[in-house]
């Protein structure tokens, strides 16, 4: 598999590291709802009617997911992205929300993760650039 240059090996097992940490404390995916739907009126809006135990379930999966698909650009993880890029593109999530969704997912994680600093952030934000691109439509 081909080495994505967004972010190296290390980097991403620090970001795994720390998300590990974060699901252990059983609220972080609670949290990370109830900041990235209160953020913004309209991605409330898109999850109105969604059954949110199925929804965490799904997100824990697909974080764990981006983070081995951030070190490939091929591969099941990387396909699993292109399909999730594309339920999200055809629900009408736009460009905008998921810098509200990554930055609400990185309050989460400095709320849950004790051994959070600003590095740490660098290395979220370097490790989930790569993926989120990907799913991201073009603003
Ligand atoms: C990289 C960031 C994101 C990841 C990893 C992610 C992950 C997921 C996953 C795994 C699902 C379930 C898909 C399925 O049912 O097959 C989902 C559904 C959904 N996502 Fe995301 N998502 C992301 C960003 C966003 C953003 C920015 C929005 C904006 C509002 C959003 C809104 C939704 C909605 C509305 C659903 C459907 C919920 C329902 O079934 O009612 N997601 N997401």
């Amino acid at each position: 598999m081909t080495e994505n240059a967004n972010a190296d090996h290390d980097t991403i097992q620090r970001t795994r590291d720390s998300l590990g940490r974060c699901i252990e404390c059983g609220t972080f995916v609670d949290r990370f709802y109830e900041l990235f739907t209160a953020a913004s009126p309209k991605v409330g809006e898109l999850f109105r009617g969604t059954d949110f135990e199925r929804q965490k379930r799904m997100l824990k999966d697909s974080l764990y997911g981006m983070l081995v698909a951030a070190g490939t650009t091929q591969g099941p993880a990387h396909d699993e992205l292109e399909r999730l890029a594309e339920f999200h593109r055809n629900i009408g999530v736009t460009h905008d929300m998921f810098t509200v969704w990554l930055n609400a997912l990185i309050a989460a994680a400095r709320e849950h993760d004790t051994h959070f600093t600003d590095e740490l952030e660098n290395d979220w934000r370097a490790s989930l650039s790569g993926p989120i691109e990907l799913m991201a439509p073009t603003p």
